[in-house]
């Protein structure tokens, strides 16, 4: 068996269930569950008209490159949002459907990392789980990249070796980040991507968070976009995945890309040729149709903000800030994360994720621990109800480490 079934961690949902079963409940239906991201917005009509239109599509097979309309969608919405000319992408060498950014950014690193070269595959730390888990299926080892909680838990690639990035061979950054909710900026891509040049290595950047901000005059950077802003040829040594999970509140669709480098690409491309993962053809017309709109995406983004609005008002505290984007509060408790978790799910019926279970412990430190991640993706009132325990519960002095 591939020995790296044995270094998985138990998922961190299946960890919670595990601290949950312990914790005496009465009731459980009341239960307002934060510990997942997903999303709660109303289902686009056009998405739904889109499926039942296409629905005859699922008596055939669908191809792995997928149509050539989807594509093109793909390929319009990413030059509009990140300000791409045209003629920088093309629908057919640059851009590649899949069932999800998940099953892209597992599938990359078995496709991709060069383990018989190479020990490493860079990760954040706090992280997405599948990354660790791909590179450990991968035959690689998971390199946990400094990231401070000084710089929102976003890496500082310029701490780290040159022994590390002669040893690497694929870095995974999430940008905006879940759990923190941080950017990567210009100066953090311009280290990373001459890291990437000098030392020849595949940098996978998963923006699926890119679409919920703050500012709606200011959206996030992309991996794409800033390859472009500063004339990288070809988007060399560099892909993007994204989804409509977030963007879209349809992580049940299983509908994403991966785009940039295409050299890259079509080695991936023909990886999943035999992984067997085509997109459904009724989903490739449900998505062509999301890609193409803006207006449901404009009406989730006011949904998540109106929910991380309340954060400052709520906790007046200065050092509890709106994250820069994506709809999670990555939030610092004077106490244990686990234990916070049991308590607050005993006795406010909340349940969060305990931030240690998004991290591993370098040096002996867990940059998770005290932490939890709280999902604001419900009704704004809901939300509120939740925050407003969370403060009595652990900053009105009630609880104290
Ligand atoms: C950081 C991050 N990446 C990727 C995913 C996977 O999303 P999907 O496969 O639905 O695109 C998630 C899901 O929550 C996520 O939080």
């Amino acid at each position: 068996m591939n020995p790296g079934l044995d270094k998985l961690q138990d998922y961190p949902f299946e960890r919670l269930q595990n601290l949950k079963s312990k914790v005496p409940l009465k009731d459980h239906s009341s239960i307002i569950d934060l510990s997942i991201g997903e999303p709660k917005t109303e289902l686009p009509e056009l998405i739904q008209h889109a499926l039942m239109e296409s629905s005859d599509q699922i008596s055939f097979y669908p191809s792995t490159r997928g149509t050539d309309a989807l594509r093109q969608s793909i390929a319009s919405w990413l030059c509009r949002r990140f300000q791409i000319p045209e003629d920088k992408l093309s629908p057919d060498e640059n851009i590649l459907p899949v069932n999800g950014t998940r099953e892209a950014l597992f599938g990359i690193s078995q496709a991709l990392a060069d383990t018989k070269n190479r020990k490493y595959v860079a990760l954040p730390n706090p992280f997405y789980q599948i990354y660790e888990g791909a590179a450990f299926l991968a035959g690689a080892q998971p390199f946990f990249m400094p990231c401070p909680e000084s710089r929102g838990f976003s890496p500082n690639f310029e701490l780290i070796e040159p022994s590390i990035w002669m040893e690497t061979s694929l870095v995974y950054v999430c940008s905006p980040n879940n759990p923190s909710g941080s950017i990567l900026n210009p100066a953090d891509y311009e280290y990373l991507l001459k890291m990437a040049d000098i030392y020849n290595f595949i940098v996978v950047a998963d923006e699926c968070y890119s679409e919920i901000y703050q500012d709606e005059s200011n959206p996030p950077l992309g991996l794409l976009e800033w390859c472009d802003r500063s004339g990288r040829d070809g988007y060399d040594k560099c892909l993007v995945v994204n989804s409509l999970s977030k963007r879209s509140g349809v992580p049940g669709l299983r509908s994403g890309f991966v785009a940039g480098d295409k050299k890259i690409l079509e080695k991936y491309f023909r990886y999943r040729t035999y992984q067997g993962g085509a997109m459904s053809l009724q989903v490739q017309a449900a998505s062509l149709a999301a890609w193409a709109d803006e207006e449901h995406v404009v009406k989730n983004r006011f949904h998540y903000r109106k929910n991380m609005g309340l954060i400052e008002g709520i906790f007046d505290d200065k050092k509890i800030k709106t994250p820069e984007a994506g709809f999670f509060l990555w939030l610092e408790l004077p106490i244990d994360d686990i234990d916070a978790t049991s308590l607050l799910l005993q006795r406010g019926g909340i349940l969060v994720l305990p931030g240690q279970f998004l991290a591993r412990e370098i040096n002996g430190i867990n940059p998770g621990s005290n932490y939890i991640r709280v999902a604001l993706v419900n009704d704004m009132e809901v939300c509120r109800k939740a925050l407003m325990t969370i403060k009595e519960f652990f900053f009105s002095g009630e609880v104290q480490s």
